[in-house]
């Protein structure tokens, strides 16, 4: 069967309180025996880092301030991620990056977080998880500054286009998160994953959200990965196996599972 992992998924959201059992099963069911779980904030570190020691080997916990989450507390947000990165063993510190979409209100803030957290994760030898939505200059601004350090993340739901894509894996040694946005119906996403090399793309779900087709509109999973490899295949004319197992490679090499 092919090996999948799911490079982001919120399972200790609380849309997955009443069955997260059935969840990881059916994740198993259908290969997805891995899985990242990127951070937000403080509101969510204890169950996310709880619920990755209760499934050891399928779970890895992140460490990060999420964009959406710079508010007017941010320093203090900030500090518990440096208090508490050496307490668990975490494999990524994300999500971080900068959102323009939800509220411009801390933009400055935001950059300036996403930046302290790059330097922490070149310090820590830790690869990011991107959220870049409505503010790829701010983003650029901020990896030009940082790019020298010699960075690794992904772009996490990468929708860009082929020359921000070309711009942005030019700044360090990045991958893309591609998820189920790829299978919706005339997704300009699809055109440009169909340029884009396997080597760069790391797969998906953003659950509880980001739904792929034909499930879209309800609660997304990690099972729902395969749907992802298989369209991605489709666009790539390429063997679902390979798209699982390059796929699978990647992530294991850039979150160090
Ligand atoms: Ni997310």
């Amino acid at each position: 069967m092919n090996q999948f992992i799911d490079s982001h998924i919120h399972l200790y959201d609380p849309e997955y309180d009443a069955d997260l059992g059935e969840v990881i099963s059916r994740a198993k069911a259908e290969g997805v025996s891995r899985c990242i779980l990127p951070a937000i904030d403080s509101g969510t570190h204890d169950k996310m880092v709880n619920l990755a020691k209760l499934h050891p080997g399928f779970a890895f916990p992140s460490i990060g301030l999420h964009p959406t989450s710079v508010k007017s507390d941010w320093e203090k947000e900030l500090s518990l991620v440096f208090d508490n990165i050496d307490k668990n063993k975490f494999h990524a510190i994300g999500e971080i990056g900068i959102d323009g979409y939800w509220s411009k209100e801390f933009l400055n803030e935001q950059s300036f977080v996403f930046e302290k957290q790059i330097e922490l994760a070149v310090q820590k030898g830790l690869a990011v998880i991107i959220h870049s939505r409505d503010a790829t200059e701010e983003v650029f601004k901020v990896l030009e500054k940082t790019g020298h350090l010699g960075l690794s993340g992904v772009f996490h739901a990468f929708s860009g286009s082929f020359e921000t894509y070309r711009r942005l894996s030019g700044m360090g040694n990045f991958m893309f998160g591609i998820g189920g946005v790829i299978t919706f119906k005339n997704a300009s996403l699809a055109k440009v994953a169909a340029k884009m090399d396997l080597k760069e793309i790391i797969l998906e779900t953003d659950g509880p959200w980001l739904t792929p087709a034909p499930f879209r509109g309800k609660r997304n999973e990690p099972s729902y990965i395969s749907l992802i490899a298989e369209k991605l295949a489709e666009i790539k004319g390429c063997s679902i196996e390979e798209v699982a197992a390059t796929t699978t490679k990647n992530a294991e090499k850039l979150f160090n599972i």
